[in-house]
């Protein structure tokens, strides 16, 4: 069972998807390593280090996915690269396949099989393969870092000679794994938090951190499934602006991490509440690659709104702490592998919750429910 790690190709990634120790690992148990040459660079991994940990360097890419049994990727690789891929081979890699027919047809035509990680259900039989969590939590961290290097000033309540500085206030929007690992993290640094999530269950979470929970009055609209919200009216969201309206304003950054699986992001900040935020506020939207929580935030650029406030849009921000983020993605993917196959084979059963929430495609016919019928 070969395994191909290629380099990655997209813009400002940084990450690997297999680390030297997981090298090390997977050629233990059976599953031989070639890796792309330069793949680990931008992780802090030269070639060599791989090189010591048992793997094969290669240099011609389209060999590499050739003569591989499994390519194990962070982003999906190029049309031309899964055509250049065995037909009994499978793929597994961040797809969001829903959203690119393109690169589901690149499957299909190949006839390979494809696994998509982002896919993976969120159970706790699953949890040491969940890379959506793993790379949330970092984002969630790194998110803050990003907001207090633009913010003018200082987080902590600080007593000087020369005065009071009083600590910078910060809005946090939607707490799952991005959010949570926000307030930590702007917390640490001694700042207010105050937090608004629609679960109910959220607001001990966000108080156990340390944050301040803006109550929501919920309503009929709010739909629940498997601990994720399914749905809510545009009536809701109408309610809960006019609700956060005067903490947005008052807040030094606002940082949106709101996510309805499967749909655009809600619209949390309007542009009226853009321009109630002071000179110089910050704000960080994190979902901008679903469409934004903020109106006007784009992607991967910073853009100054209202009275000089900066939004910034950044969607890949795993990508910029990727030493933890290789880490963790390579612990989550090969788990998810010894879940697929041994160094003999695969044994995958087509029913199992794990294998069924994420195979896309299998042997070139789209099988999932999100790309059927595309
Ligand atoms: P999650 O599903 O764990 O959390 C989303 C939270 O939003 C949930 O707690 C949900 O209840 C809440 N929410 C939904 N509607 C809301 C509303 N109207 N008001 C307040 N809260 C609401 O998702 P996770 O993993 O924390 O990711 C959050 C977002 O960050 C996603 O859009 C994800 O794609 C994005 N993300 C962005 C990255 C980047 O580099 N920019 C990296 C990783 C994730």
């Amino acid at each position: 069972m070969k395994i191909a790690i290629p380099k990655e190709t997209k813009v400002k990634e940084n990450r690997v998807a297999i680390t030297p120790d997981t090298v090390k690992e997977l050629i233990k148990k059976g599953f031989p390593c070639t890796i792309e040459s330069g793949a680990g660079e931008n992780s802090y991994f030269k070639d060599d280090v791989y090189t010591a940990a048992g793997a094969t360097v290669a240099s011609n890419r389209k060999e590499l996915f050739a003569n591989a049994d499994i390519v194990l990727a962070v982003n999906p690789p190029s049309a031309e690269d899964i055509a250049s891929m065995k037909k009994e081979a499978i793929l597994i890699s961040f797809m969001y396949a829903a959203t690119h027919p393109d690169l589901v047809k690149a499957c299909v035509s190949a006839g390979i099989t494809a696994f998509s990680v982002d896919a993976i259900p969120r159970i706790s039989r699953a949890q040491k393969m969940d890379a959506l969590s793993s790379q949330a939590n970092l984002a969630g961290y790194k998110s803050v870092i990003i907001a207090a290097d633009a913010l003018g000033k200082i987080f902590p309540l600080m007593m000087t000679a020369a005065g009071t500085i009083k600590p910078a206030k910060i809005v946090i929007m939607g707490a799952g794994v991005a959010g949570l690992q926000a307030i930590a993290t702007g917390k640490r640094l001694g700042a207010i938090v105050e937090v608004s999530d629609i679960r109910p269950e959220t607001k001990e979470q966000v108080q156990s951190l340390g944050g301040k929970f803006i109550e929501l009055k919920g309503d009929d609209s709010v739909k629940m499934a498997g601990g994720y919200v399914t749905n809510v009216s545009d009536e809701f969201l109408k309610n809960q602006q006019e609700l956060i309206a005067k903490h947005v304003a008052d807040a030094d950054i606002v940082i949106t991490t709101a996510l309805i699986p499967g749909r655009k992001a809600p619209v949390l900040i309007t542009e009226a509440m853009v321009n109630s935020m002071r000179n110089g506020s910050v704000i960080v939207d994190m979902a901008v690659e679903q469409g934004g929580n903020v109106v006007g935030s784009e992607m991967n650029k910073t853009v100054i709104k209202g009275n000089g406030v900066k939004i910034i849009g950044e969607s890949n921000l795993p990508a910029m702490l990727p030493l933890n983020a290789s880490d963790l993605y390579a612990k989550n993917i090969s788990t998810f592998l010894y879940h697929l196959a041994t160094g003999e084979g695969f044994k995958w059963e087509m029913e199992e919750e794990i294998t069924k929430g994420s195979l896309i495609i299998h042997k070139g016919v789209a099988v999932h429910p999100s790309v059927k019928q595309s």
